[in-house]
């Protein structure tokens, strides 16, 4: 299958924090891939900044070499670079000062849409909105991009919000989790409400439970200052396995825009119930052959931050009541691996004389990385004339198998890019629902804050803490193997 490429209107970015390393390593490099497609226009301009004093010259030269280091040297011909990188200028702006605000609104041009994207601390959001706006460089259809972390509490949050918005409207605001931007979590949708086949079982008359799991086996090193303050439940949960469960447990908006989309995804974070101290583990990994610890990667020997966290949710309305849903998502795990895993129950009466012994039941496995793809696990009769003997096989699908390896390797980046130049919000995190998921997490976090709890320990290349499995098995349920693709 070929990928259908719409151009997108010319545009103007600008990209603040342009000498960054997400805007290094993902933003151009994402930008790029779109030019290669043809998707990007000639009039299109991408204008960089940063407190760094260079010319454009020499931030051409910068984004060169990233696009050397992070793009394959077959997909990126030298004169198709050439051409990108002729779409590139800079402008050096202090956020916080005066300098560069004219010059950058001289390089805008009138007649275009601007989008600005705020690569930088969140510390700054309010500043540059403010002077993009003071500075009236800022337009009615103007468009402004925050990264994540989108606070660090509901407090902190709001005040991000208000900060924005007294600039900019709600339908500018584009705030990224790029989760969404996975190809796999937006399969979530095209699975759940272009099939007819799942939706009438998607509900606790037959779901027994929904596990959910982000696995990662690299470590926090190189991070570790961000990363204690925030741990697991605030870099991953609050976010992006947020958002995983608002896709699995929404109800069917009635048309696919941005609004009805999300307004069915505020619903789920306000449906969950207060979750019980022991339905939640926090993890610590130990050292391991070829790791340091996590005290060790974060420079901090009495940390109480968890680099793993696992909890039992319910979410409390009338499709999933007495169907719990299960998030897991830690570092240094024994592999780097995402899934939904969707379990059903039993048959109501069964008719074979024969039990089978270990059978886990029909379960919908959604793979978001690696090897995205689906797999139901379905009972069939075992061959041969020995009887009736059941077993359980799985009808597997790899994304890219069907539809292509070239179709599968777009970057989230890529797309959440075009859809801020397309005007497109569906797959951007609205305030009201950011706030929502930190009035969830702030009590839990309070919770053992308060306590003085400390994480668990687990060994690197683990599946996590054994108390994760106990709370699975407290339920007679048990996690499915991290990594496993068997099924
Ligand atoms: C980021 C977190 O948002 O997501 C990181 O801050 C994490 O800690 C990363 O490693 C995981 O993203 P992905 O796309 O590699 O699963």
């Amino acid at each position: 299958m070929v990928a259908r490429v719409i151009p997108v209107e010319p545009f103007d970015l600008v990209i603040f924090g342009a000498t960054g390393d997400l805007a290094r390593r993902k933003i151009l490099p994402g930008l790029f891939h779109r030019f290669r497609a043809g998707q990007m226009p000639a009039e299109a301009k991408i204008i960089g900044s940063a407190r760094s004093d260079m010319d454009s010259a020499e931030f051409r030269d910068l984004i060169k070499a990233a696009l050397i280091e992070f793009i394959d040297e077959a997909m990126r011909p030298d004169d198709l670079v050439t051409d990108f990188l002729d779409h590139l200028s800079y402008v050096h702006i202090d956020a916080m000062g005066e300098t560069g605000w004219s010059e950058l609104k001289k390089a805008l041009r009138p007649e275009t849409t601007r989008t600005f994207y705020l690569s930088v601390s969140p510390s700054l959001f309010g500043a540059i909105a403010e002077r993009l706006s003071l500075n009236g460089i800022a337009t009615d259809d103007s468009r402004i991009v925050v990264e994540k972390p989108f606070g660090h509490d509901l407090e902190s949050a709001k005040a991000l919000n208000k900060d924005l918005l007294k600039h900019f409207d709600e339908q500018q605001i584009y705030r990224i989790d790029h989760y969404l931007g996975k190809e796999t979590v937006q399969n979530l949708m095209a699975l759940r409400f272009a099939n007819s086949l799942f939706e009438p079982l998607w509900n606790s008359t037959h779901i027994d439970h929904v596990q959910i799991t982000v696995a990662e086996s690299i470590g926090v090193a190189g991070r570790g200052g961000y990363y204690d303050q925030s741990g697991a439940m605030r870099d991953m949960v609050q976010n992006h396995l947020m958002q995983l469960l608002c896709l699995i447990a929404m109800e069917p908006p009635s048309k696919f825009t941005p609004n009805s989309v999300r307004d069915e995804k505020v619903k789920v974070i306000e449906a969950l119930e207060p979750v019980a101290t022991g339905d939640i583990v926090r993890g610590q990994y130990r050292a391991g052959r070829d790791n340091q610890s996590y005290f060790d990667d974060v420079g901090n020997t009495d940390s109480r931050t968890e680099s793993y966290i696992a909890m039992k949710l319910s979410v409390g309305n009338w499709r999933w009541a007495g169907t719990p849903f299960y998030l897991r998502t830690g570092k240094q795990l024994r592999d780097r691996a995402s899934e939904i895993a969707v379990v059903f129950k039993d048959p109501p009466h069964n008719i074979f004389p024969n039990k089978m012994e270990g059978r886990k039941g029909n379960a919908l496995i959604i793979r978001l990385q690696p090897d995205e793809g689906i797999t139901l696990r379905t009972t069939i009769k075992e061959p041969g004339p020995g009887g009736m003997r059941l077993t359980e096989v799985a009808m597997d699908m790899s994304f890219a198998d069907a539809l292509g390896e070239n179709l599968m390797s777009q970057d989230a980046y890529e797309r959440l890019i075009m859809d801020v130049i397309r005007g497109d919000q569906t797959l951007f995190m609205r305030g009201d629902e950011v706030e929502a998921a930190w009035a969830w997490a702030d009590p839990l976090i309070a919770a053992w804050e308060e306590a003085n709890q400390r994480p668990v320990p687990y060994d690197p290349g683990s599946s996590g803490p054994e108390e994760a499995l106990m709370l699975m098995h407290q339920g007679g349920r048990r996690w499915r193997p991290i990594g496993d693709q068997a099924f």
